[in-house]
């Protein structure tokens, strides 16, 4: 691929990336509204209005648009298109249908996501990706999206971090802790769910390909950036594959592999090693650490080989915005280098586009733009015109300013 240092190949995608639950409000029948309400929550804040995208979604992709960036990351809500099983909503179908058209016409391709960490509350009580009959639902789920697809989308993601995901149930069962904000890892992945959600990937994407050739399928992992200090070499290798090289390879035969990467983990002789104590963090408790990008789609390719890379989140949890464009150039950089040694990479999905619910808690600001939680005033902030001129330029940032 033809590029240099300073410019992203021709059609590189520059947008942004938000998740139906953090950002359309009152997803009143998804498993996550009930577990942010209910008696005796873990969860210290509700995503309530969210920030009422369900209703303002044409003047967010509007802002995207006008910011210059030429790509939107999004998801379909499954609780709302199917709010009882087997009983799906023409409405909400329609609905997104046509955020896709309108995305489109506004000159930003839809990256679709059909499934991002939340369920419909019935699917969860059935049993969850464990019920004999999940796959089956999933699959009749993503078969009544089409319309969504057919309206105008080129790439799918079928599963959001399914690695995530599978340690999420190992926290909801009690059996192990995200502790990831001190240093200290990733609990082991529920094994059952991620053989579910392996399997619901490989099944499905074969069907969305038959139904929709042309366009790209494929899922979204979240890469650690695992470095191994000197003796910590096997725990680093087991460690990877258990929460990532194992998911990557059931990339090998998509469309597309979607990155997400923020930070890096560091394993020594006796395991996790935290971030030193004056290393700087981001509001998550995470090392800043801004090549991890560049560092988790060099790493992807030698799992995935050929299969083309989508950068379909990176970015960073700050009230400071200049250290968010900080943060972002040398994102890109790194970005940019790995481009230029090769690797296939067709585009970049900053997270996120808005200041959203992050899964239990509001102070943490990833956004380019600024939600007023009350009015629901959007602010862009000065990163979204910087990315934006990123996204019409082509020009990889040269340096902080
Ligand atoms: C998820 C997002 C989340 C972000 C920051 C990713 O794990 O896909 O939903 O908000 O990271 O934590």
């Amino acid at each position: 691929m033809a590029t240099s240092a300073d410019t992203f190949p021709a059609g590189f995608l520059v947008g942004a990336s938000t998740s139906a639950h953090q950002v359309e409000g009152n997803n009143l029948g998804s498993d996550w509204w009930a577990l942010e309400n209910r008696d005796g929550t873990p969860l210290p804040e509700r995503s309530g209005d969210a920030c009422d995208s369900l209703h303002r979604w044409r003047e967010d992709i509007d802002l995207l648009a006008s910011l210059g960036l030429n790509a939107y990351r999004f998801s379909i809500e499954w609780a709302r298109v199917e709010p009882a099983p087997g009983q799906f909503s023409a409405a909400m179908v329609e609905h997104y249908a046509t955020m896709v058209r309108y995305a489109i016409e506004r000159g930003l391709q839809p990256v679709l996501t059909l499934h991002h960490f939340t369920h419909p509350l019935w699917f969860t009580r059935a049993g969850g990706w464990e019920a004999p009959d999940a796959l089956d639902r999933f699959s009749a789920y993503t078969a009544a999206v089409a319309p969504v697809i057919d309206a105008g989308v080129r790439t799918v993601i079928t599963i959001n971090e399914p690695n995530i995901l599978a340690v999420m149930q190992t926290v909801v069962r009690g059996e192990g802790e995200l502790a990831t904000g001190l240093g200290g890892g990733l609990p082991h992945p529920h094994r059952p769910t991620a053989e579910a959600l392996a399997a619901a990937h490989t099944r499905t994407a074969a069907e969305l390909r038959r139904r929709h050739p042309g366009v790209a399928i494929g899922w979204s992992i979240a890469n650690q950036c695992v470095q191994h200090l000197p003796g910590g070499e096997q725990q680093a290798a087991a460690y990877r594959h258990r929460h990532e090289d194992w998911y990557l390879e059931h990339s090998k035969a998509d469309d597309v592999v979607g990155v997400q990467a923020y930070t890096r983990t560091i394993i020594g002789p006796d395991g996790i090693v935290p971030p030193a104590p004056e290393a700087a963090r981001t509001q998550m408790g995470w090392e800043y650490y801004p090549p991890a990008v560049g560092e988790a789609v060099r790493r992807t390719r030698t799992m995935v080989g050929d299969v083309p890379v989508l950068v379909t989140e990176n970015g960073i949890a700050t009230s400071d915005d200049t250290q968010r464009i900080a943060y972002t150039t040398g994102a890109l950089q790194s970005l940019a280098a790995a481009i230029a040694d090769g690797v296939d990479v067709r585009g970049y999905l900053h997270w996120s586009a808005l200041d959203n619910y992050e899964w239990g808690r509001w102070d943490p600001t990833f956004g380019l733009i600024a939600v007023d939680r009350n009015t629901f005033a959007r602010t862009p902030k000065p990163s979204a015109a910087w990315l934006g001129e990123i996204a019409r330029t082509g020009r990889v940032p040269a340096e902080a300013r």
